[in-house]
């Protein structure tokens, strides 16, 4: 009898407690109603009487390191110090349910890799800007009415309008930041936030992102511009886009145009998007003012070049049918769910 449970403690000192499974495996070797301790204590039923006791408290002891080493391995198991002795290792895991990327991050990821495509860099600037950058580099009269407080964010206004610091406008003011540091050729992205100061509504609001587009070299005509832009709106709205350049003014491009896509929505036919014309407006381009260019330090005799500057709202509101711009910054779980990758 000694022997036996001599043998059958090295045995459950040997055993090697890995996983769950083995932890069931082990608990009905040892402890289970037809287990190797459970037999011992039917085999006492045969020893003498004056014995029974000795091996009584031997099997007792036996039958705890037995216990106690299941209990131990449970308690490492379960990670929690055995509080919850509930724990159920068969049961599947939970799932992890993912989030959804933002609306906007997948159109401005789109409009990158677009852009990647053809040369184009990402760069980036600051949030807040000074005059020299939003305004005085690009253009900008200081008597200007885009420098007016109704539309501008102003942090630090000094008494001279080049000290005032503002929220950046727009973000052309990382074109004036990417030509002074770099040189031509130049062909890059800027996308990012900008603030301005509007009541907020379905159409209008203090904050939105827009993707500034630059490329300075020698030779860049206003045909590379359109051509860039045809591009960008067949792979964004699909093969059959068309666009139309209609003349207009910025300060910081000559000359300078609006350019429509035809309405992907109604396939040109009119709808209440396209307002019945066909088109939909997605954004402002033209050949960068020589006076720019001069004020970041380059060559407009050597070089030329052109801009442009879209909204990634819009181009999501196109994209999406998203309607109201209020959406964007409401972080609406039933929004944001519809952006879920497969559904
Ligand atoms: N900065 C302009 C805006 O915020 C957009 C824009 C228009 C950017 C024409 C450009 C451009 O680079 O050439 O409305």
């Amino acid at each position: 009898m000694k022997e036996k449970i001599n043998k059958i403690r090295e045995e459950l000192e040997e055993f090697k407690i890995t996983s769950g499974e083995k932890l069931e495996e082990y608990r009905i070797k040892f402890l289970g109603s037809k287990g190797k301790v459970k037999a011992l204590f039917s085999d006492l039923k045969s020893i003498p009487a004056e014995n029974k006791k000795e091996f009584g408290q031997l099997l007792n002891g036996l039958r705890q390191l037995a216990q106690d080493k299941l209990d131990s391995a449970k308690e490492s198991m379960s990670g929690n110090n055995g509080k919850n002795d509930q724990l159920d290792l068969s049961r599947p895991g939970d799932q992890i349910p993912i989030g959804s990327r933002h609306p906007l991050s997948l159109v401005r990821s789109e409009i990158i890799e677009i852009f990647n495509r053809i040369g184009y860099t990402v760069s980036e600037g600051p949030e807040i800007e000074d005059d020299w950058h939003n305004f005085s580099a690009l253009n900008f009269p200081p008597e200007h009415p885009a420098r007016d407080m109704q539309d501008t964010f102003f942090i630090a206004k000094g008494d001279k309008v080049e000290e005032q610091i503002s929220l950046r406008t727009h973000t052309s003011s990382v074109q004036v930041r990417v030509m002074e540091n770099e040189k031509p050729p130049i062909r890059t992205i800027s996308p990012g936030r900008v603030y301005r100061n509007e009541a907020i509504s379905a159409r209008a609001h203090c904050f939105f992102h827009q993707v500034e587009g630059l490329y300075i070299d020698k030779d860049v005509s206003f045909a590379d511009l359109k051509q860039t832009l045809l591009y960008f709106a067949k792979e964004m709205f699909g093969e059959n886009t068309q666009i139309r350049l209609r003349p207009s003014y910025f300060p910081f491009t000559e000359p300078s145009a609006e350019v429509d896509v035809s309405c992907t929505i109604c396939n040109s036919e009119g709808c209440n998007v396209c307002k019945y014309t066909g088109w939909l407006e997605i954004l402002g381009c033209g050949m960068v003012d020589p006076n720019v260019l001069e004020s970041s330090g380059i060559d407009s005799k050597t070089y030329s070049g052109f801009a442009f500057g879209m909204g990634i709202e819009r181009i999501a509101q196109l994209k999406y049918r998203v309607n109201d711009l209020r959406l964007y910054s409401e972080n609406d779980i039933r929004f944001l769910k519809q952006f879920t990758p497969g559904m």
